[in-house]
């Protein structure tokens, strides 16, 4: 018997870096998923293997494997396939989505329950792991989709009813290490923790002013410029993501802003009223442009 999980993909509207730091931040699943099916093999080895060129994924799969063996206290062998409808390591929240959809595989092919909250917290002890620091963020909104709340202090989320977010992705085609990014920011904010802690702190005031803004159904772009000028402050950003992020807001967009982690990745766009003239611009600086919509639903089981 073969079972499937899948876990969508993310985008950080409000709050990266900022985050690490216990701001709150503002992210939303997207409707492109990752997939990770799962088989017994006899001889108790776990294999992983991939139709795409996802091999970056592999770590967390392999950890995923033995955090969830850990869990229920049972292991057996196992072939895991991998496969995913977008790009990896590129800020669209590909680890915390393959190692989510590792945990319910694994789980469901175990015929064990796990709860939500403990697919999450799985996941992102897997991340935390692999890359050194993580925050509960691309874990939590794989795991339950929507648009979230992250309040990192507590560890809880809160669903956001914000309805469709017209967005368009920009991807670099480059990717940037989550690991060395976040720990460039530590260096800054240890060589300058005044300046550096007045960004961080601006950057959670700007995600709860947005939130208010999503619950009444407002226009959350100015917010997203000044949140991208506050991640340039912070050094993630690069210049093919600016000159996205122009092309965009010349194109229509209300706002735009890098998006995760940065120094390559995504940036993303909130275009109301011209997605495809947005992702046009974009493709024509050179970019790899998605149009998105919010994925209400989280990680789930595909076939059992
Ligand atoms: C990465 O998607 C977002 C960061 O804030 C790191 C994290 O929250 O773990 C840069």
């Amino acid at each position: 018997m073969s079972v499937t999980a899948s876990a969508p993909g993310k985008v950080i509207l409000f709050g990266e870096h900022a985050v690490v730091y216990g701001e709150p931040a503002i992210a939303g699943a997207i409707d492109r998923r990752i997939y990770v099916s799962v088989e017994r093999r006899s001889d108790g080895e776990v294999r992983i293997s991939s139709s795409d060129e996802i091999e970056d994924g592999y770590p967390y799969v392999k950890r995923a494997a033995e955090l969830t063996f850990d869990y229920l206290g049972e292991r057996c062998g196992l072939d895991i396939k991998v496969e995913s409808e977008f790009p990896p390591a590129s800020g669209l929240g590909s680890s915390a989505a393959v190692s989510v959809s590792t945990v319910l595989a694994i789980s469901t092919l175990l015929g064990r329950e796990v709860e939500r909250k403990d697919v999450a917290r799985l996941g992102h002890m897997v991340e935390k792991k692999v890359q050194g620091a993580a925050s509960i963020t691309d874990s939590s909104v794989t795991t339950f989709g929507g648009v979230l709340f992250i309040k990192p202090k507590l560890e809880v989320v809160e669903a956001i009813d914000a309805g469709n977010i017209p967005l368009v992705v920009g991807y670099t085609g480059k990717t940037g290490s989550t690991k060395e990014l976040v720990e460039g920011v530590r260096t800054l904010r240890e060589a300058d923790p005044e300046i550096v802690d007045s960004i961080i702190h601006s950057i959670g005031r700007i995600a709860v002013r947005a939130k208010g803004v999503l619950e009444r159904g407002g226009d959350i772009g100015g917010l997203m410029n000044i949140n991208h000028g506050l991640l340039e402050s912070l050094g993630v950003g690069t210049e093919e993501l600016s000159r996205y992020v122009y092309a965009a807001r010349k194109a229509g967009a209300s706002g735009a802003k890098i998006t995760g982690a940065g120094g390559g990745g995504c940036m993303v766009a909130y275009a109301p009223e011209n997605q495809r003239a947005v992702a046009k611009a974009i493709e024509d600086e050179g970019g790899l442009p998605f149009i998105v919509s919010i994925e209400k639903e989280g990680a789930r089981i595909e076939t059992g």
